[in-house]
């Protein structure tokens, strides 16, 4: 088992180039099968789900060829089944995003139930009902969510929620579907933009994404693109983050630096520095962190997915801070393991109350999930000592060469597959 094994104590200083953003190229990739012409995606982030997502398109059919690590042609004329299904597409879930294209496509999809990072209880129910009211059965049938329909009819759809899946899902269907559908109370992130331009330079007819009004008017048939998918906003506020908690000044380039505003207001209220310019941003910290509250929201609200490392950096800044999570219910899982590397956090209900330290010390603790994950090792880049992380299963789903990009900054990190690996290393940095 691989694990992560960082002294801490290092500032960080230099560049750092963020990648493509996981979530949008994990919609977008799905409905690349919409088209029996070839699409070119680029700036595809080389991270586990991708490549899982990618064997799952190869297995149904579609032909995909992989010009280099962040740059794949696919080609879905060759598709043979609309039934989705191995052990591996079963753990992600961006697999949904299979049944909103194949249903759109094909009229008919097969796709397993998604799994995901274990963050609480996460329906698919206002995917199902967008479905639904589009005119197709939607049954889940021994894991499966099959969903099929002889006419996919345009129509109006509430959702209950904002949901950022449902709506690129409905959205992609809706791009295939016959008539105007109309989405509400639609999600707004960076990414459902991303795949609404992305479709529609395959020749869909979608407008107002970015707003909670989306108009779809569907079409026919799609055509080839070239498309480069947008930055990761979540990688960048982890680098960010990271920064803000080690102290030192990096710069973060390929970013959209508006993608980051709300990740931005809350370093500069810690009390750290950042600028922007038009494809990167600065962070200049000096370790002294002050106090603050943060609630996660829809976007352009605090992201869920910076919640971990937002408690990180709360847990070493001076006085009382609270995070107030609002989207899922069970995202405080790290709590425990941060404990055992000193922090002082309460959870109550859905706000964890968080007393600052002065300092982490290095501890083994277990990945719990994707971003708390990539938290656990912030907290290790910080700590006094040597922290070990288990699981990074988890992290490497997400992030690209982690520790390859800590380590250019002067982070003490590697990553170890046994004991003797870790052994080397601690007696190297010691
Ligand atoms: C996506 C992201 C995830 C991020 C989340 C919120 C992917 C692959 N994952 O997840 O990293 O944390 O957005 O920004 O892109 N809900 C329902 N019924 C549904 C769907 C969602 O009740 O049918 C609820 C969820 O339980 C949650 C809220 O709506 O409380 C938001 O979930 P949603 O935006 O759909 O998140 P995901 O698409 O699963």
């Amino acid at each position: 088992m691989e694990q992560y094994v960082i002294k801490g104590g290092n500032p960080l200083y230099g560049e750092v180039e963020i990648g493509g953003a996981k979530n949008a190229a994990l919609a977008i990739l799905a409905a690349a099968i919409m088209t029996d012409e070839t699409v070119t995606i680029d700036n595809l982030p080389n991270v586990r789900d991708i490549n899982v997502l990618l064997q799952a398109i190869q297995e149904i059919g579609a032909k995909v060829e992989r010009v280099d690590v962040h740059k794949v042609k696919i080609n879905g004329s060759f598709i043979r089944e609309v039934s989705v299904d191995n052990e591996f597409i079963r753990k992600i879930r961006a697999s949904y995003y299979l049944i909103g294209a194949l249903l759109g496509k094909y009229r008919h999809a097969e796709v397993a139930l998604p799994g995901g990072c274990d963050i609480g209880s996460r329906p698919i129910d206002l995917h199902i009902k967008g479905f639904r009211s589009m005119g197709a059965t939607v049954e889940i049938e021994h894991g499966l969510v099959v969903a099929k329909t002889d006419r996919l009819v345009g129509t109006h759809i509430y959702l209950d929620k904002v949901s950022v899946g449902a709506t690129i899902n409905i959205m992609m269907a809706a791009a295939m579907a016959e008539g105007k559908t109309v989405i509400e109370n639609a999600a707004k992130e960076p990414h459902v933009v991303d795949v609404a331009n992305f479709l529609n330079s395959m020749g869909a007819n979608i407008r107002g994404a970015g707003t909670d009004v989306i108009r779809i008017v569907g079409v026919e048939k799609l055509h080839k693109t070239e498309y480069s998918v947008i930055p990761d906003q979540i990688e960048a506020g982890t680098f960010m983050f990271a920064v803000a908690a080690t102290g030192g000044d990096v710069l973060v380039k390929d970013v959209i630096p508006k993608h980051l505003e709300a990740t931005t207001a809350k370093l500069l209220e810690v009390g750290c520095k950042v600028e922007e310019f038009d494809d990167a941003v600065r962070v200049i910290s000096d370790g002294k962190l002050n106090h603050t509250q943060v609630t996660t929201l829809p976007y352009p609200g605090f992201p869920t997915d910076m919640q971990p490392q937002m408690a990180v950096l709360l847990g070493i800044a001076e006085g009382t801070s609270t995070v107030t999570e609002s989207i899922f219910e069970n995202r405080f899982k790290y709590v425990d393991e941060l404990t055992r590397m000193g922090a002082t956090i309460k959870v109550e209900s859905n706000i964890a109350i968080i007393t600052g330290v002065k300092k982490y010390s290095g501890a083994r603790v277990n990945a719990p999930d994707l971003r708390a994950g990539a938290a656990l090792v912030i907290a290790g880049l910080e700590a006094d000592g040597i922290t070990v992380v288990d699981d990074i299963y988890y992290i490497e789903r997400g992030y690209e060469e982690f520790e390859k990009k800590l380590s250019k900054l002067g982070a003490q990190i590697e990553k170890v597959s046994d004991e003797k690996e870790l052994q080397k290393f601690i007696l190297k940095v010691s």
